[in-house]
């Protein structure tokens, strides 16, 4: 679950870097998000999940692959959408990204994100390695979480790509107020479907879950509450990827004072040494990571 450990050190010499991601980042979102409605259909390929390619995802990866390796100070770069990482110069910092996640929710027209991962360690990295996060939410408003130097800040992003801080130093709500939870039922382990039907007993919780991770944990950063996508019976290590959602989706809800888990311990403590190795994941309030962590012991 959460600890307290988080990277903040950032050398004078990566500022500029990681400004530079999160600027590229925020730029490029309107871009991605008008380049959408005609990108609603499958492209020939999988990624290396083996899930369906949309051509929105391999368009989203193809802009940010080539903004963010023209940044001084990125040595690599790697996405959900391409077996390898790419050697892109000869900086420090490694980007991993989620080009557009929850893709499969471009059809029905539903959220989707673009999530950032800033690495101070060639890839695949260690969570603790990280020294900035976030995402963009692809909602009826376009937002931006980042987490950097301890701190979590929320932007609106205006179709000319201008960023406004909204919300400065963002921080879970005390009293968790949903839950969402992937994965079919009858494949939940028998103690995480005990968990579940616990956390519904309290009449304040509703269930949430829209299948973009990335609205769905921005539900929790902004209701409290907890999101899981867990162990399956037919996939122990659930179905999302630790370089790409794990790692940074654990940086950003720590830093706003939650707490994360791939069952036993904080997601940034988890070890995978492969870029596209999977983890159960659990975030959300630290009372709730808590119970989740005593259900499945
Ligand atoms: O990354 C994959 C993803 O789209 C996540 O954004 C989301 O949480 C999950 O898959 C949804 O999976 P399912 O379709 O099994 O609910």
């Amino acid at each position: 679950m959460a600890t307290t450990d988080i990277n903040t050190a950032e050398t004078a010499r990566d500022v500029r870097t990681i400004d530079g991601v999160v600027d590229v980042i925020a730029s490029t979102a309107p871009e991605i998000r008008t380049g959408l409605p005609g990108r609603r259909v499958t492209a020939e390929d999988e990624n290396p999940s083996g899930e369906t390619q949309m051509a929105a995802d391999v368009f989203a990866d193809d802009l940010l692959c080539e903004r963010i390796g023209a940044l001084d100070g990125v040595g690599e770069y790697a996405s959900e959408e391409r077996p390898e990482s790419v050697d892109v110069g000869t900086g420090r910092l490694s980007v991993a990204v989620d080009p557009l996640d929850g893709s499969s929710n471009l059809k029905p027209n539903n959220t989707m994100g673009t999530i950032f991962a800033v690495y101070e360690a060639p890839l695949p990295a260690h969570g603790r390695d990280l020294v900035a996060a976030g995402y963009v939410l692809y909602g009826p408003v376009m937002t931006m979480v980042v987490a950097r130097n301890g701190t979590v800040d929320e932007y609106v992003i205006h179709d000319d790509a201008t960023r406004e801080l909204v919300r400065e130093d963002v921080t879970i709500p005390d009293e968790g107020s949903v839950y969402g939870f992937g994965g079919r039922v009858p494949d939940w382990t028998d103690d995480f479907e005990a968990f579940a039907r616990e956390v519904e007993q309290d009449p304040s919780r509703k269930l949430r879950y829209g299948g973009s991770m990335i609205g769905d944990v921005n539900q929790i950063l902004t209701y409290g509450g907890i999101f899981a996508y867990p162990t399956l019976e037919s996939a122990p290590e659930g179905k999302l990827r630790v370089q790409f959602e794990g790692y940074p989706i654990g940086y950003v809800i720590e830093t706003a004072g939650g707490a994360t888990s791939d069952g036993t311990k904080s997601l940034l403590d988890v070890d995978k040494d492969e870029l596209h190795a999977r983890t159960p994941m659990y975030v959300g309030n630290t009372d709730l990571v808590a119970m989740l962590e005593a259900a499945l012991d």
